[in-house]
């Protein structure tokens, strides 16, 4: 977290209605017991959903532990993110390469792999729940529980 600039965050998945809005919730849910006040949202790099709400699924996983969702809504990365935020975390490796294929030629934002934050989980994605049932929604939180954790650990470390 070398940047100058306030931190802000940005989660990306594929459809932006399953990972990164738990993601996100996890996050500012973390983030809010700790204090921090930091810029935070999520996108997809695709545009099958933009504009819907997050996955029922994702949206019951989220309540299970107190955040409700349902107001989220898809849309997918643009240029301007990359300015926008100082932070993109991809929750697997398909959207980081996907991110990277899209980022300007010249941007400051700081792209990686969300499980890159929890240590002995580098380099690892978060499995896609989409096709799953509701126990992979359960690994998706804590996959992303961790993260966000970490994260907010760092940011106030
Ligand atoms: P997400 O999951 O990338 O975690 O939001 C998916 C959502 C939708 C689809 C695939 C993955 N889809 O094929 O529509």
């Amino acid at each position: 977290m070398t940047d100058s600039r306030p931190v802000s965050v940005l989660f990306l998945c594929l459809g932006n209605i399953c990972r990164s809005p738990l993601a996100e919730a996890a996050f500012r849910s973390e983030a809010g017991i700790a204090g921090l006040d930091v810029l935070v949202d999520s996108a997809g790099t695709s545009n099958w959903h933009i504009g819907k709400a997050p996955d029922k699924r994702a949206q019951a996983e989220a309540l299970r532990h107190g955040v409700d969702i349902s107001r989220y809504a898809a849309r997918q990365a643009v240029p301007e993110d990359f300015t926008r935020f100082t932070h993109i975390f991809a929750l697997d490796g398909n959207n980081l390469s996907d991110l990277e294929a899209i980022a300007p030629n010249e941007h400051d934002a700081h792209l990686s792999l969300l499980m890159d934050m929890v240590p002995g989980r580098e380099g690892t994605g978060v499995n896609d729940p989409y096709y799953g049932g509701p126990e992979d929604f359960e690994e998706t939180w804590a996959d992303v529980s961790a993260a966000a954790q970490a994260l907010v650990r760092r940011l106030i470390g």
